[in-house]
C-alpha cells in the first residue's frame, strides 16, 4: 500500500463518495427545479467495471470507507452487484450509503447481504404535506418504509438528514427529532447550502446551526458530545443520552480544516471538494487505455490542488457549476 492521498495543508483523505447516477425521482428545493435537470446520458457514465477498478486504486490509496450517493444511488441499475463488488475487494472499505430511501424497503435486506454496511437518509420533515412541497412528490411513506427496513437490516446506525429552511420546515425540527429518537434513528439536522441548480441561496434566508440549536433546546436539553474528528456533524445528548442529535453546520462552523473526503462523479471526474472550481476526468484516459499509476498520477495531482476551504461568504465565492445532485452531497 501507497502512501496516503494527502493535500498540501496535509489532509489525508480516506473517505471517498461517489455519485452512482445524478438521476433522482424526487425534486427537493433545495436541490433542483420542478422540471428536473438534463441527466446524464448512459454511455457518460462509468460502467460497473471501471467504477469498480477505480474503487480500487483509490483502495490502494489509503481509502477506508466508500460512500455511495446519487442523486438518488437506488436508482442506479446494479446498485447491488456494485456493493458486492466493492465489498469483494482486497482491503475491503466500509461501504455507506446516502439515499432519500425510496424503494429501500423492497431492497434493505439485499443491499445489507451484498455488504453495505450502513445508510444516511434524508427526511426534512415528518409532517406528510411539508414532505409533498419541500420534495415535490408525495413519497412520504416510502421513505418511512424504507427507514425501517434499513434499521431491520442492520444498516446501523440509522441516520437521518434533514436540511432545515425557513418558513419551511423549521418549526418542525423538534418533532422530527422526538420521532427519530421513539425509532432510534440518528438525526442529523444541516446547514442549507448554495448548491441548488437554481442558484436561489441567499445566506439571509439559511437556518443557521444556532436557530436550530435553540429550536430544539425548547423541548431537550442538549449537551455537547466532545469528541468529534472529521465528522461533519456536531453532536448533542440528548436528554442525558444515550440518544444524540447533530448539527452540520458547514455553513457558520465549516469543518474544511478536517475534511477527509474525496468525490467521484458518475461520469468518472475526481472533484477534491464538493466546492472545487475544476475536476481532473479519469473516465477518457481509462477508456484511452491509462494503466492504474497513470489514474494515480491524475488522481494526487488533483488532490495537490484542493483548497483550504469552501469560501462560502467570501467575496470571490462562485457556486459549482455542477448542482448538488450531481456531485453527490
Ligand atoms: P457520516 O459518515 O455518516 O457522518 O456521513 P456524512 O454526514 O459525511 O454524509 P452524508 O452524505 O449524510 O452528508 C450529510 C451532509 O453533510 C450533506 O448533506 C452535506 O450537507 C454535508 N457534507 C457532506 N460532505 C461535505 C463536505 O465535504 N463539505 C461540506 N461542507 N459539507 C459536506
Ligand atoms: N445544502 C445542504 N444539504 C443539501 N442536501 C441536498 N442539497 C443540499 C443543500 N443545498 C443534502 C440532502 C442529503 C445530503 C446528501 O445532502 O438532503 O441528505
Ligand atoms: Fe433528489 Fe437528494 Fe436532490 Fe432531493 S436532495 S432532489 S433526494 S438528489
Amino acid at each position: 500500500r501507497s502512501e496516503g492521498l494527502v493535500d498540501t495543508f496535509g489532509r489525508v483523505a480516506r473517505d471517498l463518495r461517489i455519485s452512482l447516477t445524478d438521476h433522482c425521482n424526487l425534486r427537493c428545493t433545495y436541490c433542483m427545479p420542478a422540471e428536473g435537470l438534463p441527466w446524464m446520458a448512459r454511455p457518460q457514465m462509468l460502467t460497473d467495471e471501471e467504477l469498480l477498478r477505480l474503487v480500487r486504486v483509490f483502495g490502494d490509496l489509503g481509502i477506508e470507507q466508500v460512500r455511495l450517493t446519487g442523486g438518488e444511488p437506488l436508482l442506479r441499475k446494479g446498485l447491488t452487484d456494485i456493493v458486492a463488488g466493492i465489498a469483494a475487494l482486497p482491503n475491503r472499505p466500509r461501504i455507506a450509503m446516502t439515499s432519500n430511501g425510496i424503494g429501500l424497503a423492497r431492497r434493505a435486506a439485499d443491499l445489507a447481504d451484498a455488504g453495505l454496511d450502513r445508510v444516511n437518509i434524508s427526511l426534512d420533515t415528518i409532517d406528510r404535506e411539508t414532505f409533498a412541497t419541500l420534495s415535490r412528490r408525495d413519497r412520504f411513506d416510502d421513505v418511512v418504509a424504507g427507514l425501517a427496513a434499513a434499521a431491520e437490516a442492520g444498516l446501523a446506525p440509522v441516520k437521518v438528514n434533514a436540511v432545515a429552511m425557513r418558513g419551511v420546515n423549521d418549526d418542525g425540527v423538534a418533532d422530527l427529532l422526538q420521532w427519530c429518537l421513539e425509532r432510534g434513528y440518528e438525526l442529523r439536522f444541516i446547514e442549507q447550502m448554495p448548491l441548488d441548480a437554481q442558484h436561489g441561496w441567499e445566506r439571509a434566508q439559511m437556518v443557521t446551526a444556532g436557530e436550530i440549536r435553540a429550536r430544539l433546546e425548547e423541548r431537550f436539553t442538549l449537551t455537547p458530545v466532545p469528541e468529534r474528528g472529521s465528522a461533519p456533524a456536531e453532536r448533542f445528548l440528548v436528554d442525558g443520552g444515550p440518544a444524540t442529535v447533530g448539527i452540520i453546520a458547514s455553513v457558520t462552523a465549516p469543518f474544511c480544516g478536517a475534511c477527509d473526503r474525496v468525490r467521484l462523479t458518475a461520469d468518472g471526474m475526481v472533484r477534491n471538494c464538493l466546492f472545487a472550481r475544476g475536476e481532473v476526468d479519469l473516465r477518457g484516459p481509462m477508456r484511452e487505455g491509462a494503466s492504474d499509476r497513470d489514474l494515480v498520477r491524475l488522481i494526487r495531482g488533483e488532490m495537490w490542488r484542493k483548497a483550504a476551504g469552501h469560501g462560502i461568504g467570501k467575496p470571490d465565492f462562485t457556486q459549482p457549476t455542477r448542482p448538488m445532485s450531481a456531485i453527490g452531497g
